[in-house]
């Protein structure tokens, strides 16, 4: 099954990284590797979003999350894996 590529864009700017991004690419990074997902999820850092403020901020197919703690980017990836049927195998 082809299943549509998910692009998770991690922002990179020194105020999201500080406060939480650093740990978060880290979760995901982890997540990606337990459940076998480096075909179908694509990771990627990008630059400040100009959303310092709320961050530390997430995009996942172009939604953007803000005040993404690393319960919250677990509950979004396993929404994810839910709904695209993710995780098997
Ligand atoms: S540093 Fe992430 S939005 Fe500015």
């Amino acid at each position: 099954m082809d299943l549509e590529k998910i692009v998770i864009e991690v922002c990179m700017g020194s105020s999201c990284f500080s406060r939480g991004n650093k740990r978060n690419l880290e979760i995901l990074q982890d997540y990606i590797r337990k459940e076998h997902l480096d075909g179908t999820v694509d990771v990627r850092g990008k630059l400040c979003a100009g959303s310092c403020k709320k961050g530390p901020t997430i995009t996942i197919n172009g939604n953007l999350y803000s005040g993404v703690t690393p319960s919250l980017l677990k509950t979004l990836l396993q929404t994810l894996s839910d709904r695209k049927g993710l995780g098997h195998g």
